[in-house]
């Protein structure tokens, strides 16, 4: 197996692009993919200050370390989430890699910042993990970028992430997800006439601007990115998601681009070339009038946003340990945590099917 640049003997096989890379060349062309995209979806200026939110896996750790090797200014944050050793070692992961390149790296940590942690709101509010977990995760990251002032916000989410959550949303024609699913999601600005206190001020940002400059990579390029340049990650997937449906679409995928190399690629790119306009949400947004959450100021289309309404409900409950909410593998019984639930409080916001961040 040779190098398809230099013929010096190639650590990689790239089926979808018909290509053997040597570890200099794949590096190289991890880079270049990363350009690529950035690009051509006008992702991030010359000298704009980059927030990226990191995980501790192979993604959002590759992301970091390509951003600062094309030479952006990027730091980062990570979320405790509580779900156990897995957050514990993710967490981690990320300090280690921030520490030893002298990075800045902003934490929050669901149960000592807002009394709460995943499985505990997995159980409470009776909802997939993800549920939860995507929504507290898009609040804070979109927080702390408005708070940091940051220009804009980058997320590991790769080309199995994307096709795999745009597989899920034709299987259900979830169309108003279709016309939001692009590696781009542009800042808003907020409201001008909204006067409430504790609001934006009118014509301030209230959304960041949101890029995955990982699109034009798959996960396993990922990962041998990280073992190639030493980035320690946390390799263990997260044990909520599994057997959930983003996974089954993943593996779907997987089966398809066995047989037919660069079919994944093809699925998301045609999409993004060809379809993705047709689902354009109306110029006013479509989504109903955004205003400020009379709690926290943050966008809203009701009195109090998502976030505060899920904080309302899950805080103030014993923990509830990760293996008791933790999904039994496909086939078996199904099985609850049962904590009690505060009356009168209903489920947190809508979702996308996957409940993951788009
Ligand atoms: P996921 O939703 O787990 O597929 O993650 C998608 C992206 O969201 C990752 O590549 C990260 O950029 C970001 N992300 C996921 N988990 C965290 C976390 N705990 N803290 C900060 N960012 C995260
Ligand atoms: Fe969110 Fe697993 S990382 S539920
Ligand atoms: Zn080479
Ligand atoms: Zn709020």
């Amino acid at each position: 197996m040779k190098c398809a640049v230099c013929r010096g003997p190639a650590v990689i096989d790239l089926r979808r692009h018909n290509a053997n890379f040597c570890a200099d060349h794949f590096l190289k062309f991890c880079r270049d993919q990363v350009v690529r995209a950035i690009d051509e979806y006008d992702m991030i200026e010359p000298g704009e200050r980059v927030l990226v939110a990191v995980s501790g896996g192979k993604d959002s750790l590759a992301l970091w370390d390509l951003l600062l090797e094309l030479g952006y200014e990027v730091e980062g944050m990570t979320i405790g989430l509580g779900i156990g050793d897995y957050s514990t070692a993710s967490t981690e992961a990320a300090i280690a890699f921030a520490a030893r390149r002298n990075l800045t790296l902003g934490r929050i940590d669901l149960r000592g910042d807002y009394d709460y942690d995943i499985p505990t709101a997995a159980a409470v509010t009776r909802r997939v993990p993800c549920s939860s977990c995507g929504l507290s995760k898009r609040h804070l990251i979109d927080r702390a970028a408005l708070d940091g002032d940051y220009d804009v916000v980058a997320t590991g989410h790769n080309l199995d992430d994307e096709a795999a959550v745009l597989f899920g949303n034709v299987l259900h024609w979830h169309t108003e997800y279709l016309g939001r699913q692009r590696p781009v999601l542009a800042e808003r600005i907020g409201p001008e006439h909204d006067t409430r206190s504790g609001g934006a001020e009118a014509g301030t940002r209230v959304f960041p601007r949101k890029v995955k400059p990982l699109v034009r990579l798959t996960e396993r390029e990922t990962a041998a990115y990280c073992v190639l340049r030493g980035i320690d990650y946390v390799v263990e997937e997260c044990p909520m998601a599994e057997g959930n449906r983003h996974l089954r679409y993943k593996e779907a995928l997987n089966a398809v681009e066995a047989a037919s190399p660069g079919a994944k690629q093809a699925f998301y790119f045609g999409f993004l070339a060809r379809a993705a306009d047709r689902f354009a949400p109306e110029p006013d947004g479509g989504d109903g009038e955004v205003r400020s959450c009379a709690r926290c100021g943050s966008p809203t289309t009701g009195e109090v946003c998502a976030f505060c309404r899920l904080i309302d409900q899950v805080t103030g409950h014993d923990p509830v340990p990760v293996e008791l909410v933790r999904p039994r593998r496909r086939g078996s019984r199904r099985r609850r945590a049962r904590t009690k639930r505060p009356s009168g409080q209903s489920a947190t916001g809508a979702q996308n099917s996957t409940g993951f961040a788009t």
